[in-house]
C-alpha cells in the first residue's frame, strides 16, 4: 500500500542528492517528513509501494516530466503581494526617481513563485513610468508556479498587501463564479514575461537589468551554491543597479563588490 509508505534514511539521502543536483536545494535531515509527505501522492498516482521505486522511476531514464513534478513538489513557494514592504518603499522613493527616463527600466524577479512579487513591482513601475519603456522578467524553476503566475488570478484573501489604490488601478474584482478572486489586469500582465530559469545552472541570455530581486530563495541553498548563483547573476546587473535579497538573508561571505545600502539592499558600484 503506497499510502502508508515510510521513507528510510537511505531513501531520503537519495532524494536529498537529487534535489541538490537538480535545483541546488539543500535539504537537511529535518526535512525528511516534509519530503515524505510531499512525494507521497506521486507514489499513490503511480501505484508504487516504496520511495525506492519512485526514485527509480524518476532517474532510470531521466524521466523529465516526472522530475519537473518532483521539483515542483519539493520547492517551497510561499509568497505574497508587497512582501517585505520596505523594499517596495525603497523602490518607490529611491530607485525609480533616480532612473534616467530615456532608457527602459528593466527588472528581474529571479525566484518569482506564483507571481505576487513581480506584479507588486510592476504596479510601482506602472505608477512611475506609466506607458513609458519598462519591463519585468520573472522566472522560477517551478513550472506549476509559473503557470499560476502567468494567469495572474488570485484568491482575494491572498491580496491583503495590495493598497486600495493599486487594487482599483491594476486589478479586476471577480464577480459571479469568480467572486472572491482578483485578476491582475491584462495591461499590467503584458509588462511581465515569465520563463523558467534554474538559478543553479548556467543562465540563459536575459540582457542587463537595473534591478534584480533574489528574495527568499538563497535560504534553500548551501554556501557554495549561493556563491555560484550570485556570481552568475551579477554580470546581468547594470553598474548602479540594485540587488535585493530577503530580509532574513545576507550576502556576507557570498560575494564582494556590492555596496550595502541598507539591510538586504545592495547596489553595484
Ligand atoms: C519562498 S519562494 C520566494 C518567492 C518570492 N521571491 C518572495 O520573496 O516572496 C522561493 C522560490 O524559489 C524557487 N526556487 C527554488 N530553487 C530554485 C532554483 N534553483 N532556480 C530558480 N528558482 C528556484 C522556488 O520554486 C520558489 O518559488
Amino acid at each position: 500500500m503506497s499510502g502508508v509508505a515510510t521513507i528510510s534514511d537511505l531513501e531520503f539521502s537519495q532524494f536529498q542528492k537529487l534535489i541538490h543536483q537538480l535545483a541546488g536545494i539543500h535539504m537537511s535531515s529535518e526535512k525528511k517528513a516534509l519530503v515524505c509527505g510531499r512525494l507521497a501522492k506521486r507514489l499513490e498516482q503511480h501505484g508504487l509501494g516504496s520511495y525506492t521505486e519512485y526514485f527509480k522511476l524518476l532517474t532510470a531514464e531521466r524521466n523529465a516530466p516526472e522530475l519537473q513534478v518532483a521539483v515542483d513538489l519539493l520547492t517551497t513557494n510561499e509568497t505574497y503581494f508587497f512582501r517585505e514592504p520596505k523594499h517596495f518603499d525603497f523602490l518607490r522613493e529611491r530607485v525609480l526617481p533616480a532612473h534616467k527616463s530615456s532608457r527602459p527600466f528593466r527588472a528581474w524577479s529571479a525566484a518569482c513563485s506564483s507571481g505576487e512579487e513581480p506584479y507588486s513591482a510592476a504596479m510601482l513601475f506602472a505608477d512611475h513610468f506609466g506607458d513609458g519603456p519598462w519591463e519585468v522578467v520573472a522566472s522560477d524553476i517551478s513550472m506549476r508556479m509559473l503557470e499560476k503566475a502567468r494567469n495572474g488570478h488570485y484568491s482575494m484573501d491572498r491580496t491583503d498587501g495590495i493598497s486600495r489604490e493599486h487594487l482599483s488601478r491594476y486589478c479586476l474584482k471577480g464577480t459571479g463564479p469568480q467572486e472572491g478572486t482578483l485578476l491582475v489586469d491584462r495591461k499590467l500582465r503584458s509588462r511581465v514575461s515569465f520563463m523558467q530559469v534554474n538559478l543553479s545552472k548556467d543562465l540563459p541570455e536575459l540582457g542587463e537589468f537595473d534591478l534584480i530581486l533574489l528574495r527568499n530563495v538563497m535560504i534553500y541553498f548551501d554556501m557554495t551554491t549561493k556563491r555560484q548563483v550570485v556570481r552568475r547573476m551579477l554580470p546581468l546587473l547594470k553598474p548602479g543597479g540594485h540587488f535585493l535579497i530577503g530580509h532574513s538573508e545576507s550576502l556576507n561571505g557570498v560575494v564582494d563588490g556590492l555596496r550595502l545600502l541598507a539591510p538586504s539592499i545592495y547596489q553595484k558600484p
